[in-house]
């Protein structure tokens, strides 16, 4: 597999369910869904609009923008109107993610982002980047995930 799959598509094992499913990643289109969906951002206290594209286990592709609040913290990521449309759509799991800012631009996702990414797509999803695609699980090394959960007894309340 091409270490810089930007340019094309490329092909890649799917994480999903064991089962050895390949895809191919239109990086250009996703780029280019990405920005579309910038176009839609509500972005009034920051003026810093973001777009994301995700593709999708059944080839689907879903994208968001983001969505900011009067109470700042209440703010949504482009990649959360993404997560939001992939169960609107019929859920799945995320293959493959391009965030960008208005003009385009590659834009990495923030930290919060990556957790809530590894919920819906695993270590194995991709995640675009300006030098070739990166591993989510290489973005979030050593992250929380449910084997932390049942490796701990619930607490009597
Ligand atoms: N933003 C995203 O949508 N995704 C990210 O990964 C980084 C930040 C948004 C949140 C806020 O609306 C604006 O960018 C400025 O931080």
């Amino acid at each position: 597999m091409s270490s810089h799959g930007t340019e094309g598509s490329e092909c890649i094992q799917s994480p999903v369910g064991g089962t050895d499913v390949s895809a191919d990643i239109d990086w250009k289109m996703l780029r280019h869904k990405a920005t579309e969906a910038a176009t839609k951002a509500y972005a009034p206290y920051s003026g810093f609009s973001v777009g994301a594209a995700a593709l999708v286990d059944d080839h689907r592709m879903v994208a968001g923008c983001n969505v900011e609040n009067v109470s700042y913290g209440l703010g949504l990521c482009a990649e959360c109107s993404v997560v939001s449309a992939l169960y609107s759509g019929g859920g799945g799991r995320l293959i493959a993610l391009s965030c960008v800012t208005a003009d385009g631009e590659v834009l990495m996702p923030c930290g919060r982002c990556r957790q809530v990414l590894l919920e819906h797509g695993g270590p194995q999803m991709l995640i675009d980047h300006p030098l070739g695609p990166r591993r989510l699980g290489e973005l979030l090394p050593d992250a929380f995930g449910p084997e932390d959960l049942a490796r701990h007894e619930p607490e009597k309340p």
